[in-house]
């Protein structure tokens, strides 16, 4: 299982940023590249394309988008499609986000239906999933988990390919607060995660990547990526220069 080193850009970077940012991070690590490693950047929609061509020629780089509508088309001012993303050269959609889920408001059920429904139209889909704090100080962890990929997945076919469909660990209280979850905590949860995969998806649970995300920079990569059931990460901040997710890609 490649390692996925995941970058969110959120509501950062017009189209010339966008491009030279990503340009940079392909003349910073493309050469150098581990062959158990992929490098996959969610821009904002208006610079998909653009970072799509930068990175078209370069084996292991892909983009995503971070977000998209269940319908393939139709009357749905200000939603785009998993068609329109692919269309620009996106292999990736990101569904149940932190802020999709706390500041845009979005349910477990719909998140759910966007998963299913970015993954059967050719999307491969990382749904988000966290706990608040307040949830984790009330011991809800894994209750939260629970219920956050039983509807989650609930709709998602159970002959998916597991290489399509991968899981972010965010907790809520880790994500741009500086505030790292210990290994500790991380190790629990993606346990935690694994087993509810199984479950869900039999001997198939053990190949669906598992991401960590929530304040990941350069100095604590390389301890995090080496945890047990840690497939990859999922960066926001320390992702919009390219000297310092670089040092992440290649940690
Ligand atoms: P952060 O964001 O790295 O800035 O904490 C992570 C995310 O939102 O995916």
């Amino acid at each position: 299982m490649k390692k996925l080193m995941a970058a969110n850009w959120k509501m950062y970077k017009t189209w010339d940023d966008a491009r030279a940012t990503a340009q940079s991070l392909a003349d910073l690590t493309a050469s150098k590249l581990p062959d158990d490693r992929e490098v996959l950047i969610f821009p904002p929609f208006t610079a998909l394309k653009g970072v799509s061509d930068v990175f078209g020629p370069l084996a292991g780089f892909s983009t995503g988008g971070q977000d998209f509508y269940t319908e393939a088309e139709g009357a749905f001012t200000g939603e785009i499609s998993p068609a329109m993303l692919l269309d620009a050269g996106a292999a990736y959609g990101l569904t149940g986000h932190s802020e999709r889920r706390h500041v845009l408001g979005e349910d477990d059920a719909l998140v759910g239906r966007k998963t299913a429904y970015g993954l059967v139209s050719g999307l491969k889909v990382i749904l988000c999933v966290g706990e608040k704090i307040d949830e984790r100080r009330a011991g809800q962890v894994e209750a939260v988990l629970r219920r956050q990929l039983d509807v989650g997945l609930k709709d998602v076919p159970r002959d998916v390919n597991p290489a399509d469909l991968s899981v972010a660990y965010e907790p809520v209280w880790a994500i741009g607060t500086g505030e790292v979850a210990g290994p500790g905590e991380i190790v629990e949860a993606h346990a935690c995660i694994r087993k509810i995969l199984q479950a869900e998806f039999g001997e198939k649970g053990n190949k669906i990547r598992i991401l960590y995300g929530g304040s990941v920079k350069p100095a604590n990569c390389a301890e995090i990526i080496a945890l047990d059931n840690v497939d990859g990460v999922l960066v926001g901040g320390a992702s919009l220069l390219s000297e310092s997710f670089s040092q992440i890609v290649l940690a």
